[in-house]
């Protein structure tokens, strides 16, 4: 059975004090979300010591918003993965929209990215999804499956098991427009279909398959009802506490 998971993308959000409060209100709530569904959080950088201290010893994992594509050295302003490591993250988050549409991510650079993160003991959650122009214009299958295949088919079936992906429509992020469980539905067993080509079946089975996009507790049932999708990467909803694990009881 592949694993369940609700993660909480902070963003650029929360002074350290709040999102320390934010942690130990979620670690407090975690205790009535069933024990099949993995939580997450990735608050900013400047958090996650703070945050893992509050996340010991719950069920609730540490993640990390992004990372450098450079293992260490003069690279001013950037996180390298074992920095992340050490302060006490097991997940990335890779290639979210936002890095893509506003601080040049490519594709290129999420390979490196991804290997690093690997290579240093982290998990990787990979973003992808298609804007609004792609998607009226029907590319939407497209984007996705390219964007899957660019980065993820240069790793093995192995690196797979450390690997979840989060489909995020663009035009969803932030929005309030949520994707209806259909539209989701259908680019989720696109995704999983890209993958069972190449790594088969099984990989495909177990991998985990979030979505992304407004998100919430209002929504959450209907999306989390999708038989391909297994979660979901949430924004703006999971700055609340009470809305984040209510989120994750809607399996
Ligand atoms: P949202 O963000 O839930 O605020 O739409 C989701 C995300 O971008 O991860």
């Amino acid at each position: 059975m592949r694993k369940k998971i609700v993660a909480g993308n902070w963003k650029m959000n929360t002074t350290v004090a709040e999102g320390v409060a934010l942690a130990k209100a979620v670690v407090e709530l975690a205790g009535q979300t069933p024990d099949n569904v993995g939580l997450i959080v990735a608050p900013p950088f400047t958090h996650l010591c703070c945050v893992a201290d509050v996340l010991k010893g719950s069920k609730v994992e540490l993640s990390a918003q992004n990372c450098a594509d450079h293992e260490s050295g003069a690279y001013t302003g950037e996180v390298a993965v074992n920095m992340l490591a050490s302060a006490g993250c097991q997940w990335t988050i890779l290639g979210h929209s936002e890095r893509r549409q506003y601080y040049g991510e490519t594709d290129e650079k999420l390979v490196e990215k991804v290997r690093l993160a690997l290579a240093g003991g982290l998990k990787v959650i990979l973003c992808v999804g298609e804007n609004l122009d792609q998607r009226e214009a029907g590319k939407h299958f497209d984007v996705v499956s390219e964007q899957t295949k660019n980065v993820l088919f240069n790793f093995t079936a192995e690196d797979m098991k450390s690997i979840v992906i989060a489909y995020e429509p663009v035009w969803a992020i932030g929005t309030g427009k949520t994707a209806t469980a259909q539209q989701a539905e259908e680019i989720h067993a696109c995704i999983r279909k890209v993958i069972a080509e190449k790594f088969g079946e099984a990989v495909a089975e177990d991998l985990t398959i979030l979505y992304g996009g407004s998100c919430k507790p209002s929504n959450a049932k209907e999306l989390f009802a999708e038989k391909d999708i297994d979660g979901g990467l949430i924004g703006g909803a999971a700055l609340k506490a009470d809305s984040f694990i209510e989120i994750a009881k809607s399996f």
